[in-house]
């Protein structure tokens, strides 16, 4: 099948990329000049798994464009993959959905376009009524929604647990199937308003079983008990699982807090408040923070102290910064008078981190420092040279807000070292 992209993406073009493996040519077009520039020189602008090297093998059934006529003359099915930022409300930001829409010229031919983009419930419905109003009947809407994570969504894409198909016309739904057909998963048929709150909903779920773990580590850091051993026995509960039990500083990321922001303002725009979620929203926020205490506790006033940030994206495997707990540690440690310094493998700091020291490896941030916070559980940090590490840094504090270390490997370091809901000693 022919298939338009819109949004050149860290959703956008797992999708094209995904569906030129499946056999169908994708059209991949962008409002970015220099980003579908780079595309057709083979450069890839995001750091994601095994991306690269899907869209080298699939070239030739793969095009990247900025021009709307020139993505859409073959097309059967349009998919919109911009972004759905939140607005200062929280709500989220449609204009680049409704820009794809308005810009959709008319065609003689059925197409079919599929939301992939995040959006609220009762987005299709608007949708459908304004290609109405533009005289596009012959356009019809599927609501696709995306669950693939950043990290490993080459992998999540192709190996989905479930492909969600909401449509109005059940003909337009068998489009998407089929477009999916080679994807061995279940498929969910059901209205437009239900897709659209199965995404909303899946996202405020796992953000639960997060903020959860993390109030049942603060409990336990309270308590003396270890919430590594807690959520590995909560989670061998088969009516739970050991998913998303992990505790630490909190979740950041380009889905997670804006979902959540407007999945509260959806209910509270129709007249319900979401205490529930207002919980686990507030829970994350001040999560973020309390490594800040932690560090204080153990080092006094921060005025003047050097504190390490190891990892700046909001998870291992991505290059995204976007709403990472590095941010806010990073101003708050500053607000407090500390000196920053940190690294990360892959993400690019540029114009993010004002007054940060950037450094080129984990051993350069640590130079001098009186503290360490593994921020991102990359791998490498569990590999690095800890004896080396304590050796350059001018006190041996480690705050593991993500429990990725050994504590007993640290301490036989000389390191002090607290993690997340772990016992101190
Ligand atoms: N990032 C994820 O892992 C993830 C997972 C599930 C769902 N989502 C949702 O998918 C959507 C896209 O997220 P993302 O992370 O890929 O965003 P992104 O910011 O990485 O990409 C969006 C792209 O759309 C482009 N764009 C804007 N207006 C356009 C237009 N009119 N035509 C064509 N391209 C246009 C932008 O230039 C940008 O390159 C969001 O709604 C997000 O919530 C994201």
């Amino acid at each position: 099948m022919r298939v338009a992209v819109f949004g050149a993406g860290y959703v956008g073009l797992v999708t094209g990329a995904c569906f030129a493996e499946l056999g169908h040519h994708v059209v991949v077009r962008d409002v970015l000049t220099e980003k579908i520039d780079a595309l057709r020189q083979g450069e890839v602008p995001i750091h994601e798994e095994g991306l690269a090297e899907l869209l080298e093998k699939n070239r030739e059934r793969l095009s990247f464009t900025t021009e709307v006529e020139e993505a859409l003359s073959e097309a059967d099915v349009v998919y919109v993959a911009v972004g759905t930022p939140p607005t200062h409300s929280g709500d989220a930001d449609l204009t680049a959905v409704w820009t794809v829409i308005d810009e959709l010229p008319r065609v003689a031919r059925r197409i079919v376009l599929a939301m992939k983009s995040t959006v609220p419930v009762g987005t299709g419905r608007a949708v459908r009524h304004r290609l109405g109003e533009r005289g596009l009947e012959n356009v019809g809407y599927v609501s696709n929604p995306e669950f693939t994570a950043e990290g490993t969504a080459v992998n999540d894409f192709l190996n989905p647990d479930r492909i969600v198909i909401g449509s109005f016309d059940p003909a337009d739904g068998d489009v998407v199937a089929e477009l999916h057909k080679d994807i061995d998963a279940p498929i969910l048929r059901s209205d437009v308003n239900s897709a659209e709150m199965i995404k909303l909903a899946a996202n405020a779920f796992l953000m639960t079983r997060i903020s959860f773990i993390n109030e049942i580590a603060n409990v336990c850091e309270a308590t003396g008990a270890d919430v590594v051993k807690v959520a590995e026995g909560v989670g061998l509960d088969r009516r739970l699982g050991p998913h998303f039990l992990r505790a630490g500083i909190g979740y950041g990321g380009s889905c997670f807090p804006k979902d959540s922001l407007a999945l509260k303002q959806l209910a509270s725009n129709s007249g319900y408040h979401f205490q529930l979620l207002a919980a686990v929203i507030e829970v994350n926020e001040l999560q973020k923070r309390r490594v800040v205490g932690k560090l204080e506790r153990r080092l006094g006033s921060l005025r003047g102290k050097r504190i390490a940030l190891l990892g700046l994206a909001f998870k291992p495997g991505t290059d995204d910064m976007r709403e990472a707990p590095s941010l806010v540690l990073a101003g708050r440690l500053q607000a407090e008078g500390a000196e920053v310094s940190a690294w990360d493998p892959v993400a690019d700091p540029t114009g993010q981190l004002d007054g940060v020291a950037i450094a080129g490896s984990a051993l350069e941030a640590l130079e001098g420092a009186d503290a360490a916070v593994i921020v991102t559980e990359w791998p490498e940090l569990r590999d690095l040279d800890w004896a080396e590490a304590g050796a350059r840094m001018r006190n041996r504090l480690v705050v593991d807000g993500r429990n990725m270390l050994d504590p007993a490997t640290l301490r036989a370091h000389g390191f002090e070292y607290e993690g997340i809901g772990r016992a101190v000693n």
